[in-house]
């Protein structure tokens, strides 16, 4: 398994990591399955938000009490959790008791006393970026929390919170695949009249902003065709894309989930696969992609053969 710095916490991190978004409904042995077969595969950082599950923190409390972990296998996990999203609106608020109330619900669910890195799930249209600084502030001196970052956030957006926020912001979590993938193809048709793909849908090169910053790009939803539209590996809506995924499947000698997880991790910035399947067998072939390296003629050929036009 390939590491990748965490921001610049000094930390290096798995580029594969499980999301646990979908395990409400599995029972204790699977659970166990899932985490012991990615940790075979080096993935030590697992994925958790406050909503995910049917209740509230249902999918943290279904993965301690299917774990039990000991102290010594919490310290060898680095777990992350994510904030900032009323399901009940649905709205978002990132204010300071908000933000407080979820990560203590998280630590009470997950049974650990501190998270490892704590996101921000969503943008609040009315964030106060004092509100977030003292709840930041007070989670970090009281041990709860040792990382921040955010998810599905701007450059614009990011820049208001570092008015007031003294924390690095170590992480961005934002939905990429090879078929929804504008955070990097906005870039290659930049300033094109007439291509849809030439807009900027992601406020403005979020890519290149996290590069220069040293903000860890994670990739979630990274085989949904869509915004949760179904995966496109083996999908009769993508015959020329896995066409090209089969063939590389082929010379790689590895499952074709493995070249839709390279795809990501031959990119030079460094990100990390969010995994949200259940199925450990996927898993041990997801994680076969974290150290492929694709040619650059490759990971072209599956940008275009998903639609995407090269000028
Ligand atoms: N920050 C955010 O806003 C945000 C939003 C969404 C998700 N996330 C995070 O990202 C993680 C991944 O999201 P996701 O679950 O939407 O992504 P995904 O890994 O692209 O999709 C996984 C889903 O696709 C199914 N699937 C069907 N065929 C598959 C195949 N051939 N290979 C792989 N999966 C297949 C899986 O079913 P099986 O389980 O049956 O294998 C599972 O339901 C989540 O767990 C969560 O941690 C974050």
């Amino acid at each position: 398994m390939r590491t990748v710095p965490l921001g610049s916490t000094g930390r290096q991190v798995p580029n594969v990591v499980l999301g646990l978004m979908r395990i409400q409904q599995l029972d204790d042995d699977a659970v166990r399955e899932l985490v012991r077969t990615g940790r075979d595969a080096g993935i030590d950082f697992v994925d958790h938000a406050d909503v995910y599950g049917d209740d509230l923190h249902g999918c943290e409390r279904r993965f301690a009490e299917a774990m039990r972990l000991t102290p010594s296998e919490r310290e060898q996990l680095t777990i992350q959790s994510k904030a900032g999203i009323v399901r009940e609106g649905p709205y978002f608020d990132f204010s300071y008791e908000h933000l407080v109330e979820s990560v203590e619900g998280s630590l009470q669910a997950l049974g650990t006393d501190h998270l490892d890195v704590l996101l921000l799930h969503r943008p609040d249209a009315l964030v106060e970026p004092d509100e977030v600084a003292r709840a930041f502030d007070h989670l970090e001196s009281s041990g709860k929390v040792r990382s921040f970052g955010v998810s599905n956030h701007t450059p614009g957006q990011i820049e208001l919170l570092k008015k007031s926020v003294r924390q690095p912001i170590v992480a961005n979590q934002l939905q990429l695949s090879i078929t929804h993938a504008p955070i990097v193809a906005q870039g290659v048709a930049a300033n094109m009249a007439g291509e849809d793909q030439s807009l900027t849908l992601d406020g403005g090169g979020i890519l290149d902003y996290c590069r220069l910053n040293d903000i860890t790009v994670q990739a979630w939803s990274p085989f949904q065709a869509g915004f949760f539209t179904g995966v496109f590996l083996g999908s009769d809506d993508y015959p020329e894309l896995n066409a090209v995924i089969d063939r590389l499947a082929a010379k790689y000698d590895v499952p074709p989930i493995a070249i839709a997880v390279a795809w990501i991790t031959r990119h030079p910035a460094g990100m990390q696969v969010v995994l949200g399947t259940t199925t450990p067998e996927r898993v041990a072939g997801a994680a076969q992609g974290s150290d492929l390296p694709l040619t650059r003629a490759e990971w072209y050929e599956l940008f275009r053969a998903a639609g995407y036009r090269v000028p």
